[in-house]
């Protein structure tokens, strides 16, 4: 497949000469959990946190990539493989343009979350937004738990569709959304971010 494709990079303002104009690292913070656990709250107020202080940040999340980029996936385990993937080549694109990426999606799976790793290496800083099938449940801000009790989505995460937790040896870091208000989360988000 790549046999005839030419890279242009040897033409391109490279890597460290964007992240010197940006003054910033180019990185991507990856949040995943449950629908409802607060991911893209978090990277939103991330994201007006470090705008705010002169940096440049984009938010990615499973409502605004599927809607556009990602609108022909649903939520089989293959499509969100693929959903994943391309996500994380996106976020790679970003990351060579300096560029700090704040990544929601739910990434259920444990090979899903290994994938995000192998494509973004050490630029990614991997996150679980903690909060339980109940209290996403409880909160739900999009009407979806109901609609799903309902019988009216189909492979539904946590419900019809695994979610897997992480396990200590996956050494990710773990927002508690149930435990912690949104501005102790953003204080523990922020911390993350790698500056220059
Ligand atoms: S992922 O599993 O492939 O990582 P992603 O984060 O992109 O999922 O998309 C999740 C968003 O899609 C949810 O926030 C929700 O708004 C919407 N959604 C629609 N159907 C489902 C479903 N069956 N399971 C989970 N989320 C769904």
């Amino acid at each position: 497949m790549s046999e005839n494709l030419y890279t242009t990079h040897d033409r391109l303002v490279n890597r460290a000469e964007h992240e010197t104009q940006l003054e910033q690292h180019g990185q991507v913070i990856w949040f995943y959990g449950l629908s409802g656990s607060g991911k893209t709250t978090i990277a939103a107020a991330l994201q007006r946190r470090l705008h705010e202080g002169g940096r440049h940040a984009v938010v990615l999340d499973g409502d605004n990539v599927r809607g556009g980029l990602n609108n022909n996936l649903g939520f089989s385990d293959s499509d969100r493989h693929e959903n994943i993937r391309r996500i994380a080549e996106v976020a790679k694109l970003f990351t060579e343009n300096g560029a700090i990426v704040l990544a929601s999606f739910i990434t259920p799976k444990r090979d899903l979350r290994q994938l995000t790793r192998a494509i973004l290496q050490d630029d990614l800083t991997s996150v679980y937004v903690k909060a339980s099938f109940e209290t996403c449940q409880q909160r739900d801000p999009k009407g979806l738990y109901a609609k799903a009790a309902a019988g009216e989505v189909k492979q539904f995460t946590g419900k019809d569709s695994g979610f897997e937790v992480p396990i200590e040896a996956d050494d990710d870091v773990v927002i508690d959304t149930e435990e912690q208000d949104l501005a102790a989360c953003l204080e523990q988000a922020m911390s993350l971010v790698k500056e220059v």
